[in-house]
């Protein structure tokens, strides 16, 4: 039987000792401990819940590329859950994902003319991964069901994201995942391309891999290749001078489709929309999320070449082409948060501001080569990745305990084994960069 309102409100309150929320990628007992928490943010900071000023050198996760609590944003997110909270879109719609989906194509790489909408990088992931399995079946190529995935790949944390994904964590703990899915080896090169600003001198020929995949495989059995055009989770790894284009090649060569996950890249990380603009290659498929909608409300846009569109809209009329979708595809408030961010992103020109940075903020990070346990360094657009000697016996230890004192003294790093990775918002202003490097470059110091 169930409690009646007046029993349930007598309960006492239960006592908030953060045990009950399972932190994800969290080290739980030690945050537990000592708790970062964060209670407002504006512009480039966060406020603590003591009060305390953060300069957040991280865009929260790679994703608030405009800044927090950016007014345009928070006041279109308003409007529309006022105005229309939900609508589905499987079989029904509203005008919100259309507008988005033509503002979206119309800034993506040229042919890149279509968006299916998901609501993060891990959706964004698999949902690219099975319309290229579905694009190969519809033209008769059914047998194309392998992928190929990169070693130090993140592709989030779905089954198939796992799977093509390199990271040696997920694959002990989760097991193999997708069957038929082989790796190419990383870039990461420190013996040749250390204290690289931009892209690294050497290593293009290691997209050679793929020829030696598709030898060992039969290209007849391959759908498609998915990499990170700069791999961001793992470590800030920017890809060799004419690697990409050597594996665009590779793909066209065998009718391999090509994904970037930009999920990271996407949206002005690298001064232009997209890390394909950049480096002058265009994929098949494009996986975006994070800066879409500024990190304000979930999605992920997937973009998709007219040629593969075409491809699905064969069939019988009244079929749905492609068996798949989610609940919250579209979402009326994601998709006003994105219209409200792509709104920002131009009226401020922040791709273009990135661009411009970009020097000052190489110089100001690969100033702190030389400090303690500093390896390498590595920019590109306003990323950088600080990688240190790790700990005897103790990988990951001296990464971690750089970010602790970071937020210690007033700063959010991000650590992933021992590299820190930094991502500022694209409003960070040259003194912020000069105070972000001066911050670092005082933890360095302190820390064992
Ligand atoms: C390249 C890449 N793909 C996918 C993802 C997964 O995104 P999400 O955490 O939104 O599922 C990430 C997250 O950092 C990412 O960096």
């Amino acid at each position: 039987m169930s409690a009646s309102p007046a029993v349930v409100a007598l309960r006492p309150a239960p006592t908030n000792n953060l045990e009950a929320f399972w932190m994800p990628f969290t080290a739980n007992r030690q945050f537990k401990q000592a708790p970062r928490l964060l209670a407002g943010a504006r512009d480039m900071h966060y406020v603590t819940t003591d009060g305390r000023e953060i300069l957040d050198a991280t865009s929260g996760l790679w994703c608030v590329n405009a800044g927090h609590c950016r007014p345009k944003i928070v006041e279109a997110i308003q409007a529309q859950a006022a105005e229309l909270d939900f609508a589905p879109t499987f079989q029904f719609g509203h005008p919100k994902p259309f507008e988005l989906a033509s503002r979206l194509a119309a800034m993506a790489p040229t042919g890149l003319d279509h968006v299916f909408f998901v609501n993060s990088g891990s959706e964004a992931v698999d949902t690219a991964l099975k319309i290229a399995l579905a694009y190969h079946r519809a033209r008769g190529e059914g047998q194309r069901f392998r992928f190929v995935g990169r070693e130090r790949g993140y592709h989030g944390v779905g089954f198939g994201g796992v799977s093509v994904g390199g990271m040696v964590a997920n694959r002990k703990t989760f097991g193999p995942g997708l069957p038929g899915v082989d790796h190419l080896r990383h870039t990461h090169d420190l013996s040749r391309n250390s204290f690289t600003r931009g892209l690294p001198e050497h290593g293009a020929e290691l997209a050679d891999d793929l020829e030696r995949l598709v030898a060992l495989h039969g290209a007849e059995t391959i759908a498609a290749v998915i990499v990170e055009p700069v791999a961001g989770s793992t470590g800030v790894l920017p890809p060799p001078k004419g690697y990409l284009e050597r594996l665009r090649a590779i793909c066209d060569r065998h009718g391999l489709l090509l994904i970037f996950d930009e999920v990271i890249t996407g949206y002005g990380r690298l001064g232009s929309a997209f890390a394909a603009d950049r480096l002058g290659v265009t994929p098949d498929i494009m996986t975006t999320a994070k800066g879409v909608t500024n990190g304000t409300i979930p999605m992920g846009a997937v973009f998709a070449s007219s040629d593969i569109y075409e491809a699905f809209m064969q069939g019988p009329e009244n079929m749905i082409e492609l068996f798949h979708g989610y609940t919250y595809s579209g979402h009326p408030i994601a998709c006003a948060a994105a219209l409200a961010t792509l709104d920002v992103y131009q009226e401020e020109g922040l791709f273009e501001r990135a661009a411009a940075l970009e020097t000052r903020w190489a110089d100001a990070i690969h100033g702190l080569k030389g400090l303690p346990h500093v390896i390498d360094i590595r920019t590109i657009g306003l990323v950088a990745g600080v990688e240190l000697e790790p700990m005897e016996g103790k990988p990951t230890a001296r990464a971690f305990q750089s970010m602790v004192k970071a937020y210690e003294d007033g700063m959010m790093l991000r650590v992933t084994g021992d590299i820190i990775a930094m991502s500022p918002p694209l409003i960070v202003s040259e003194a912020q960069i000069d105070e972000i490097a001066e911050r670092l470059a005082r933890v360095l110091k302190a820390i064992d």
